[in-house]
């Protein structure tokens, strides 16, 4: 039974993108690899987000080279996902030992293309075409553990693609045109998953916003996403949704409501932001201004007082000046993020921003990327610290993956917790009181133990 194993960079999506190929394998007979050194097949699952993702995924391969292919000479080494799709053959006439590249529209062709490299019918593959309906593929889960042992929480791909094409972004490029699942293609997998065990799901596409806005229509005034959200929160048994990533720009009204209306829907917002600048937030192409985004948090946080929002931030984008900076820092410290996480501007291929001319030198994106950390940074453990003493929910989702003495779970809000715990404890939702906080850590005592 030949083995496999895949690496993942970049975001969620990749991470379920990963998931879904590796199940694709499990189910045509394929063993998971602990490891690259035991695999007969390494797929690297790639991001093209920023440049410095391309490069650590580039030089492994270059590593994977050097030491797997000349001890083993059979073994299958492949690219799929993102910068798959954007470099297509060239990264083969670049590094020549390169078997699979497989892009983002043709993730469920991955056994069949290992299983022919394998065989030796065929002996480099590249396929970066689009296709109708592959949004509709990502539907296999690899449920790891045994029945004791169950995954309590889980990826749902409810869409692929973004039409927003923000001048920086190379998401539109890589993932495509928005094409959205249905409802009830979406739900029926939630059910499943529920089946089997999970508690919690998180609704994953580039601009959950923007879900079905072609298919569905409106319905008593709510769009075509708060449509699926109420779907999935009917599902008996799920205790928690979340999702990622919505954009400003269609952030209306009946989502903030959703969050008012829905026990399920954890108070938890990931909003990307960008940049405090409105003059640069109109050169990136985001289609709302800072007023919008703070009357959308203003709204938030007045719908669930306890929210904790996250967002995105570049900083150096061409062109940035001193000023447009400090604005950014400026709405840094009016909206008190829980957490941010802070990008170094990277020219990405075929982007407008790309060729735009003021590109930002190497030095000031190092300094604004520290000042603007630097608060984040200062709030963000503000937050965590006013935490200590209060009672808060949490998920239980199994042993801690740096310390497995300890079990970890989820607040609402989406803060990892750890506590002395057991088995017995996973999949439950608990109440734990929070004692001491670590770097980005909440250490728990259960309040209520009524689970022995
Ligand atoms: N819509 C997706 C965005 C994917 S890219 C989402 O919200 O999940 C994730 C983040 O990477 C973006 O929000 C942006 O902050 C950052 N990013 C995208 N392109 C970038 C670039 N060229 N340089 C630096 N950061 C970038
Ligand atoms: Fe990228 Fe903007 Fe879409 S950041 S994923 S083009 S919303």
């Amino acid at each position: 039974m030949p083995s496999v194993y895949i690496k993942t960079y970049g975001c969620q999506m990749n991470e379920r993108d990963s998931e879904a190929v590796a199940a694709q394998l499990v189910a045509k007979g394929y063993s998971l690899a602990p490891n690259e050194h035991a695999a007969d097949v390494v797929l690297l699952n790639t991001c093209s987000v920023r440049d410095n993702a391309e490069q650590k995924a580039i030089n492994k391969m270059e590593n994977l080279v050097g030491k797997l292919r000349k001890s083993r000479p059979s073994v299958v080494l492949g690219f799929m996902g993102c910068m798959a799709q954007s470099r297509g053959k060239q990264l083969i006439d670049q590094l020549p030992d390169v078997d699979l590249v497989l892009g983002t529209q043709k993730f469920h062709r991955a056994a069949d293309y290992v299983n022919e490299l394998l065989a030796g019918t065929r002996r480099k593959i590249v396929d970066t075409e689009e296709e109708t309906g592959s949004e509709a593929t990502i539907k296999e889960h690899l449920l790891l553990g045994t029945a004791k042992e169950k995954q309590v929480t889980a990826f749902v791909s409810i869409m692929q693609g973004c039409n927003q094409y923000c001048t920086f972004c190379i998401v539109p490029y890589t993932r495509g045109e928005e094409r959205s699942r249905t409802i009830a293609d979406i739900v029926d997998e939630c059910r499943s998953l529920v089946e089997r065990g999970v508690r919690e799901v998180t609704l994953l596409g580039q601009i959950v916003t923007s879900y079905g806005k072609r298919d569905i229509k409106l319905k008593d005034g709510k769009s075509a996403f708060v449509q699926l959200l109420d779907a999935v929160h009917e599902i008996d048994g799920l205790e928690r949704i979340r999702f990622t990533s919505p954009h400003p720009k269609g952030y209306g009204d009946d989502l903030v409501e959703a969050y008012a209306r829905l026990p399920k829907l954890c108070e938890s917002a990931h909003i990307p932001l960008q940049s405090g600048s409105d003059r640069l937030l109109k050169i990136m192409h985001r289609g709302y201004t800072t007023e919008r985004f703070l009357t959308i948090v203003e709204k938030l946080r007045k719908a669930r007082p306890n929210i904790g929002i996250t967002t995105d931030i570049i900083v150096g984008f061409p062109g940035e000046t001193e000023e447009d900076f400090e604005q950014t820092l400026s709405l840094g410290r009016q909206v008190r993020f829980d957490n941010s996480y802070i990008f170094k501007y990277s020219p990405r291929k075929d982007t407008p921003a790309a060729a735009m001319p003021d590109q930002t030198p190497q030095v000031i994106l190092e300094e604004r990327n520290q000042r603007l950390l630097t608060l984040i940074n200062e709030i963000a453990a503000e937050k965590y610290n006013q935490l200590v003493g209060q009672t808060v929910q949490i998920l239980v989702e199994g042993p801690s993956r740096k310390n497995e003495a300890r079990y970890m779970g989820r607040t609402r809000c989406n803060r990892i917790v750890l506590f002395d715990g057991g088995e017995r404890h996973r999949g439950h939702l608990m109440d734990v009181k929070i004692t001491r906080t670590g770097s980005f850590t909440l250490y728990g005592d259960p309040a209520i133990l009524n689970l022995d």
